[in-house]
This record gives C-alpha cells, sequence and structure tokens, in this order.
C-alpha cells in the first residue's frame, strides 16, 4: 500500500466514525495555542501537543472526535537514528476523542483498522497494557477487550510506566496509561518480548487514555474529561505494509535514498540513512519559519544540516548535495503540504547558505581536532565549537570513532562561562533584549503592509515566498518576475507611509480558515482542510472587510502603524525563478 493511499484510508475510516478532519499544525508549536510554561516544548512531538488545551478540558469548535496527520519532530531519539525504524522528523496518524469514547471504542476501532483495512495478520500482532503502580491500576479493561476481540493471552504484555505510560510533553499536564500494539516482523525467532525486542517487533500504533493531569510536584489529579490520544507512526506503518527491511525503504524515502547512494563514494548505510533522515527534518523545519541560528530551535536545525554534512563527508559525497536532497523531498511531499513548493526558494536558499558556512569550517576543524593529542578537554570541544561551528555531538561522534575520551562537562561549563559573557555584551552594546524586540516586532508589521502595497502596485499574483526579520532591516522575498521600476518601488514606499500615518490599528483574530479566505486574507498556509486560523488585520476600523491588509499569520505585532516610523526599500534584487527580494527599513 503507497503512502498516499494509507493517508486517505485513515482519515476516511475515522471520518465515517465522526471524527471531524483538523490539519496538521505547524512543527513550531503555534502561538496562539495557550501553553503554560511548563506544558512548553521547542517542538511539536505529537498530534496531541496542539490539542493540550482541549484535553484539559476547553471546547474544541470542530467537537469531540477529532483525526489528522500530524508532522512531528523528536530530537530525543537522535542517536537511535540510523537503525531501522527511528527518525527525527516523522508523521503520525492520529485519533481523539476529548471527553467522548473511551476504551471499548478505541481499541476495537484501532484492531478494525489494522486487520480489515491494512489486511495485518492478527497472528503477527502483539500488544501491551499497563501492569498498574502506586499511581494508576492495572488496565483491565484494555486487557479484557483485547481479549473478547480475540488476542490470545500469550501475545498480550503487561509492562510499567517505563513502557505503558504517555506524557505529559513538558512537566506538567495531560496524561495516562497506554497500549501498544507491536508487529512481528521475523515471527518463531526465539523468546517473544515486544517492547524488549525492536529488532524483532516494531510499534506501530499508540492508544492512551488520558485521564490524568500530572501536577508539578510529580501527582496525579483526574483530568475534567476522560481521553483518548492515539499515534501511530507513519513511516513503521508503511514499512510493514510495504515489507521493506527498513522505513528508509518505503515509498516516500525510497528517491531520497537512492540518491544519497548514488553521490556516495564511499557508501555506508548509518550515514546515508542519517543524512536521509535529517535533510529531510531540515526541510520542514525550514517550512516551518526556522532558520540555522546558535539559539534553541535555530540550533538544533542547525546540528541536523551539520550532521548531515559531516556524515555526507564521510560517505565521499563529493559536492554540494543539500539543494538535490532537499528538491526530492519538496517534490516527494508537494501535494500533501503544498507550501513546499511555494517556500521551495527559502529552503533551498538557507540550506546552501549553512553548507557554504559549514563545510569549509568542517575541513579544518577536523584537522585542527586530529592535532589533539590524548583525550578531548572541555576547552578544546569548546574551541571546535566557537572557532569551527561543531556542534558537541558531531566533536563527541569523532572522539568515540578515535576512541578519544572527552570531557562533556568541561564544555558545559565553557559554554555557560562564555553565554554570561556575550549575554553581558549584548546587553551593554544594544540597550537590553527589550527594545530589540520591540523594533523586530514593528518590522513585523511593516511587511505585512509591504505584502499588500506590493499587490496594490504589482498585482495579486504577488505572494510572499519567505521572510527575515533582524534588527536592522526587513527582508521580503515574493513572487514577481520583473524587476521592479523606480516609479514601482516609490509607489510601494508611498502607500505603506502612507498606511503608517493613518495610523491603523492591528486587530487579531482566530476565526475559520474558510471565513479567513473569504474576507480576502493571505499568507503563507500550508492547512488542507478546514480549522480555525488566526488571522491579523490592519483597518481604520474593527471589521476585518475594511481592512488594508489581512494574513495568516501567528504575530506578534504592533498595536497600531502610528508608529512604525518611515518605511523605505533599500535594496530589490532577484532571487531568479520567478522570485524577488527586498530588504526595506523603518526609521525615526
Ligand atoms: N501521544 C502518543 C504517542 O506519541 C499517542 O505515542
Amino acid at each position: 500500500m503507497k503512502s498516499i493511499e494509507l493517508r486517505q484510508k485513515f482519515l476516511k475510516f475515522f471520518e465515517e466514525k465522526g471524527h471531524k478532519i483538523i490539519p496538521s499544525a505547524s512543527l513550531v508549536p503555534l502561538e496562539n495555542v495557550e501553553f503554560a510554561p511548563t506544558q512548553r516544548v521547542l517542538f511539536t512531538t505529537a498530534g496531541m501537543h496542539p490539542l493540550v488545551p482541549y484535553l484539559l478540558g476547553q471546547s474544541h469548535p470542530e467537537g469531540q472526535r477529532l483525526v489528522n496527520i500530524q508532522r512531528c519532530l523528536r530530537t530525543d531519539d537522535i542517536e537511535d537514528v540510523g537503525d531501522n525504524v527511528h527518525n527525527t522528523f516523522f508523521e503520525m496518524l492520529g485519533n481523539w476523542s476529548l471527553g467522548d469514547y473511551w476504551k471499548e471504542k478505541t481499541i476495537s476501532w484501532s484492531y478494525e483498522f489494522l486487520i480489515n483495512f491494512l489486511k495485518l495478520d492478527s497472528k503477527r500482532i502483539y500488544v501491551s497494557v499497563f501492569a498498574g503502580d502506586n499511581d494508576a491500576p492495572f488496565d483491565q479493561e484494555s486487557f479484557e477487550i483485547w481479549r473478547k476481540l480475540g488476542v490470545n493471552e500469550d501475545h498480550i504484555f503487561k509492562y510499567g510506566k517505563s513502557q505503558n505510560w504517555w506524557g505529559p510533553i513538558g512537566q506538567t499536564g495531560p496524561c495516562g496509561p497506554d497500549t501498544e500494539m507491536f508487529y512481528d516482523l521475523n515471527p518463531s525467532q526465539g523468546k517473544v518480548d515486544p517492547a524488549g525486542n525492536s529488532n524483532r517487533f516494531v510499534e506501530i500504533w499508540n492508544d492512551v487514555f488520558m485521564q490524568y493531569d500530572r501536577q508539578a510536584d510529580g501527582s496525579f489529579r483526574p483530568l475534567k474529561q476522560k481521553n483518548v490520544d492515539t499515534g501511530m507512526g507513519l513511516e513503521r506503518i508503511l514499512m510493514v505494509l510495504q515489507n521493506t527491511p527498513s522505513i528508509y525503504e518505503i515509498d516516500v524515502f525510497l528517491p531520497l535514498a537512492k540518491k544519497i547512494e548514488d553521490l556516495s563514494e564511499n557508501f555506508n548505510v548509518k550515514s546515508a540513512r542519517i543524512v536521509a533522515d535529517h535533510l529531510r527534518a531540515a526541510v520542514f523545519l525550514i517550512l516551518d519559519g526556522v532558520i540555522p541560528s546558535n539559539v534553541e530551535r535555530g540550533y538544533v536545525l542547525r546540528r541536523l544540516v551539520r550532521r548531515a554534512i559531516r556524515h555526507a563527508a564521510l560517505l565521499q559525497i563529493k559536492r554540494d548535495f543539500l539543494n538535490d536532497l532537499a528538491k526530492i523531498v519538496i517534490k516527494t511531499y508537494g501535494e500533501i503540504y503544498p507550501n513546499l513548493g511555494e517556500f521551495q526558494a527559502t529552503i533551498l536558499e538557507e540550506l546552501a547558505k549553512e553548507e557554504d558556512k559549514f563545510k569549509k569550517a568542517l575541513a579544518s576543524g577536523i584537522r585542527q581536532f586530529e592535532k589533539i593529542k590524548g583525550d578531548i578537554s572541555g576547552r578544546y570541544a569548546f574551541d571546535l565549537y566557537q572557532n569551527y561551528g561543531f556542534p558537541i555531538e558531531l566533536t563527541i561522534e569523532l572522539a568515540e570513532e578515535n576512541n578519544k575520551k572527552i570531557d562533556i562537562v568541561g564544555f558545559e561549563k565553557e559554554f555557560r562561562a562564555h553565554q554570561k559573557l556575550s549575554q553581558k555584551a549584548g546587553q551593554k552594546t544594544k540597550g537590553g533584549l527589550v527594545s530589540q524586540s520591540d523594533k523586530t516586532v514593528k518590522l513585523h508589521t511593516a511587511t505585512h503592509l509591504l505584502h499588500q502595497a506590493l499587490r496594490e502596485v504589482l498585482g495579486t499574483h504577488v505572494h510572499q515566498a519567505g521572510s527575515h526579520i533582524t534588527e536592522e532591516r526587513l527582508r521580503f522575498d515574493f513572487s514577481h518576475q520583473e524587476k521592479l521600476t523606480d516609479n514601482e518601488i516609490k509607489k510601494v514606499e508611498n502607500i505603506v507611509n502612507q498606511k503608517i500615518k493613518n495610523d491603523l490599528k492591528v486587530y487579531q483574530k482566530t476565526i475559520p480558515k474558510e471565513a479567513a479566505q473569504e474576507a480576502g486574507a493571505i499568507g503563507l498556509f500550508a492547512q488542507k482542510y478546514g480549522d480555525l486560523v488566526s488571522v491579523y488585520y490592519i483597518s481604520p476600523t474593527d471589521k476585518i472587510e475594511d481592512a488594508f491588509s489581512k494574513e495568516f499569520c501567528g504575530g506578534p505585532h504592533a498595536k497600531t502603524t502610528g508608529k512604525l516610523g518611515k518605511f523605505k526599500i533599500i535594496k530589490e534584487e532577484s532571487l531568479g525563478s520567478g522570485i524577488r527580494r527586498i530588504y526595506a527599513t523603518i526609521n525615526k
């Protein structure tokens, strides 16, 4: 079964059972979803993450039964990437009950889908249930349901919290016992322990019964409502359905894997898989607005890209390769995520820049590494980070390959000391972080004005292809063939400055996607199916119909346009393939 057919079958199966299809949220947790500080994480790691407020009791506009395919990123499995079943980026098929159905329906539907729709061999399915402990009892109910469905007792395993409990995502929030389904890849091979033997058994689906809210003190309180949260890894179930030795041979990976093999002059499986995984993750991160940097999400992206470059070097891929591979990812997923095409220029550019930056540093850094006699001190590891851009895990990998010890604690100490110093320096020169963000927020609002002004002057074919804001300027990429004339640039500037002078208000509303589109909202939005979206509009009245600019956007923005300053375009250039780029500033 091809991946596209699986996607359709899954959504349809649950739609017919009263579920509303909701879109995949961004890998960057949305700013319009309210998370407590203890629930926050850098990335969307599971389908339930964007649903946390609703699992806690808020009512969801689409009702109590939901289904989707969510893009996820998990960096805690990064060391396992290269084996048969682990990825950083992956997609998760999930269905949810928000205080509606409970265990009987959940388990029966999972089983029905696996057996009747995916036609898996019931004899090769093993399941596990929560064994019970001080926080919650043995999940007898799930055990009985599996029995009733005809699963033999010797195919039902009981495990404790480490296996059969899921959540919360941060330190607090919804969680509960779960029941997991495994598929036996190699029947009749010795002792059976589904959770303990990942070569033989692949975990395909997890049904979580979210009835607890973990507190900051580690205790568990019953939630207001009993919820169900399920997750089936798309890559893993496809590996079973397509009967491939690993996830890297399934239809969504194969073209990428083949290309890597073609480019390699010294092939090894593990490096090839790392390149494939990390590159695919990088493409989706950039799609969701992450740019390589030295902090937070940007640093995760940088590490993924740099590790891919280093493993490409081990494979002896001799030329710049990231763009070739990214194009394959964009093509493979283009139909499911139409924004990949729209964003292609930005994705390729960011990857090429990072490749360019790191490739030279990698070669000289490795020469530097080779000069080190004996073990790697914290100071050396930090030098490699500071002067050659080596993320610590790269130095760890090199140390392992060369049988050297590395002082990671020492590295972290150096790292923290350095961070403190540069923070202090930053505060001195720039007068604190608050004013910085004030400026970038204003530039963000100016970007919306620019977008609309361009559409008025050049035509509605103008669409955003990328945007990047620093303290000094905004940068805006958009679809348009010809160079802008001086007259057009003047016109655009005049419109933006007029709107600034009019001191329009900036409003935010969360409304159904269709309503937003009807009102003419524009901007980057990957969602395929109806859902609520956040729209920012800049308007003389509070009505969206009267607005000058309306865009899908997560914010933040200035409250009004009056204080943005004077808008000026400082540069206009081509990015090739019908994309133009504008740099602009706002000054008092
Ligand atoms: N949230 C559950 C998981 O990720 C379904 O396994």
